[in-house]
């Protein structure tokens, strides 16, 4: 087993945070940034790491749980059976190696194995529970254990029975199935929203995912959904024996279900349903992305059982993404809220799968140089379920020589501020805090407590603020005055002063709080205390070169580079010098010692100590205001020697810098 560095667990660190955020993104806010295939890269690259080094994984990890977590404005419901998922097939090979896993776990008399197969609906997975016929408790799926209580909004979709049909009814019964949007329906109401200024949904099965997750279930009855019933929960009172009778059952019992499903005797049956219903797919009022397998009989399933939150009786054998060809009209590059600059090819605008395309996304610079498309291309794009539409290829054989070729502007299309693409990534990004893409976002990471901590300060009152122009950055919070206040929509006196006695408490941060309020790309919480520790106070910090930035200790050449662009960007300056007239106090640190010996003093250490490790060693000459460097250069003013010391001890005294051994060392700091 090899044995992690600090740069694994950082990045283990860093997947993490942006796999929960693109979670959170995509599960509770119902409005993913990202594609699913991006996501999956992401999600990857962490199931290897944590393959690398199994010590490292966390129950918080995103590995370990099969979906996001509840809201905490719904009640929260436990599932009495979990709400499992589906493990995947995307090939008939896939298929067949389940089938085949299925036989050698089932007894060797069944040979026939019968399957129930039926469509994956794309939509968003719903529990029911009705008890002696009546619909007591809706949920969603949640993380599969424990899931949100949308019952009132459940109530308001017409094909879900409130009172179940027949006489001799179970005394309980878990319906489960899935809510989806059918794709016309989908597209007037895009329309719709589009016309009254509301963000769009990027698909069928956001739109019902985030109908059904609305706290406020007036809204969801406005909103055209459905639900198709595919399975049971725990049944009391009534015997089933197999998963087509079940269904049957539910079909009686006044659920809507798909009138494709089958049962079929052999996997040839399986085989030639999956053709048929791939055929069918585009002419069905609803989205599917592939189809489901079961096996039949329930006392079969419960002998296969599941592994890792996946039956071993079921299986989704997804179908391939829907493409279709159009023409690039234009190449527009959006900036999203975090300053990530994408390019977007426009499109003439073409149906694909039954849902118009008319934009699709680029994702970045060596995207577009890679599939080498241009303005006036005829391209090939897919949509894959859930994923922003892709350019997925030029037809090269299209071209008529006229096509123009795309450049990544180097200024922010939105605010005209320098674009960077960071070294090593992928993406460019407005360095400015001023652009109005981002303000919103850089607003609310500013009064957090981490930041200028503006208690009662919340994000809708800064998009109002934003929204009603009366304020553009975050310095002009300081300038807000009780009558621009009042102007927000329900806003009394008191909450008005509260609004204005929280930024007037924050006119006098810490060093650290204030470096990250900033939000220095890359300068998470931990870092600003190094900054200020550091340099302590902002007017050192941004003289700063981006070697003497590199030279702190944690500090890389991005950071550094980050930092630096950051204070060498007028907007950015503009903002500071104007969070100073609005009467903010920019601190200097104190350094605990009274009077910091090594203030302005840099150390290298070169060799092992014995009474103190080298973080130690580090830890105690920082507290007395020192820097330590990691390399010798003529800034430094000291180089401790230890035993066995490296190249650094030559260099010292080929640069005649004063070298210390441990004993002077602990002289000077006095121990
Ligand atoms: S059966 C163990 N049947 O797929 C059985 N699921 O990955 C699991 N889904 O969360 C559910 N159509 O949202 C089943 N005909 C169908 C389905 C279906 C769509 C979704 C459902 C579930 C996910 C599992």
């Amino acid at each position: 087993m090899s044995k992690p560095d600090k740069k694994i667990l950082e990045r283990i660190k860093n997947l993490r945070e942006q796999i929960n955020y693109h979670n959170y993104r995509y599960y509770v806010l119902d409005s993913p940034e990202i594609s699913d295939a991006e996501y999956d890269r992401l999600f990857d690259q962490l199931v290897e790491l944590e393959k690398k080094y199994p010590e490292l994984v966390t129950p918080d990890s995103p590995t370990q749980r099969v979906g996001a977590a509840p809201l905490d404005e719904f009640k929260t419901v436990r599932h009495s059976l979990p709400m499992l998922s589906l493990n995947k097939a995307t090939s008939e090979a896939e298929f067949l190696d389940f089938h085949r896993r299925v036989l050698e776990l089932s007894e060797a008399q069944e040979k026939k194995i019968k399957y129930t197969v039926e469509p994956k609906f794309d939509g968003l997975a719903v529990e029911l529970v009705y008890r002696k016929g009546t619909f007591t408790i809706g949920s969603t799926r949640g993380d599969g254990v424990v899931g949100e209580d949308v019952t009132l909004n459940l109530k308001t979709i017409k094909s879900i029975p409130l009172r179940l049909l027949g006489k001799n009814l179970p005394d309980l019964i878990e319906v489960r199935g899935e809510v989806i949007m059918n794709k016309n329906d989908f597209e007037r109401l895009n329309k719709q929203r589009e016309k009254s200024g509301e963000p769009l949904f990027a698909n069928p099965r956001n739109a019902a995912a985030g109908s059904v997750r609305q706290l406020d279930s007036k809204i969801t009855s406005t909103r055209p959904l459905n639900m198709f019933a595919y399975g049971t929960g725990r049944v009391e009172g009534k015997r089933l024996s197999n998963h087509w009778d079940g269904i049957q059952f539910l079909k009686k019992l006044g659920f809507k279900v798909s009138q494709h499903v089958e049962l079929c005797e052999n996997v040839n049956q399986v085989e030639s349903y999956y053709d048929k219903l791939l055929s069918i797919r585009n002419n069905l009022p609803y989205e599917i992305d592939g189809m489901v397998i079961k096996v039949n009989e329930f006392e079969l399933q419960e002998r296969l059982g599941e592994l890792s939150r996946s039956p071993r009786w079921a299986v989704a054998w997804k179908f391939p993404p829907q493409q279709e060809n159009t023409r690039v009209k234009e190449i527009i590059v959006s900036v999203g809220r975090t300053g990530a600059l994408t390019p977007v090819a426009i499109l003439e605008p073409v149906r694909v799968g039954g849902v118009e395309v008319s934009r699709a996304t680029l994702h970045n610079e060596d995207e577009v140089k890679k599939k080498d498309v241009r303005v006036g291309d005829t391209v090939v794009i897919q949509r894959a379920g859930d994923v922003i539409p892709e350019v997925v290829k030029v037809v090269k054989s299209k071209r008529t020589g006229k096509e123009k070729r795309f450049v990544m502007p180097d200024q922010c299309p939105v605010c005209g501020s320098k674009a960077e693409r960071p070294p090593g990534e992928a993406i460019h990004r407005c360095t400015s805090i001023a652009c109005p893409a981002q303000i919103k976002e850089n607003l609310a990471h500013f009064v957090c407590k981490a930041g200028m901590d503006m208690d009662g300060v919340g994000y809708k009152h800064l998009e109002q603020m934003v929204d009603k122009k009366l304020i553009s950055d975050q310095a002009d919070l300081y300038f807000l005055k009780k009558q621009d206040i009042m102007k927000m929509d329900r806003m009394g006196d008191k909450l008005a002063e509260n609004i204005l006695d929280a930024i007037d408490k924050s006119r006098n941060p810490s060093l650290t709080n204030l470096i990250f309020a900033l939000g220095i790309r890359n300068v998470g919480y931990h870092l600003a205390d190094v900054l200020a520790k550091t340099f302590q106070s902002i007017d050192n910090l941004d003289k700063q070169s981006i070697e003497d930035l590199t030279e702190v200790h944690e500090i890389g050449p991005i950071v550094a580079e980050s930092i630096y662009n950051f204070f060498h960007n007028s907007k950015n300056l503009k903002i500071l010098e104007k969070l100073k007239k609005g009467g903010v106090k920019f601190p200097r640190e104190k350094v605990k010692f009274k009077e910091a010996p090594f203030s302005g003093k840099t150390f290298v250490l070169t060799g092992g100590l014995d009474s103190f490790t080298r973080d130690e060693a580090r830890k105690i000459i920082e507290d007395m205001g020192g820097r330590v460097s990691s390399s010798v250069s003529k800034k430094t003013d000291f180089v401790i020697v230890g035993k066995d010391p490296g190249s650094k001890y030559d260099k010292a005294l080929e640069s005649k810098v004063k070298t210390l051994d441990e004993e002077e060392f602990k002289k000077l700091i006095q121990r």
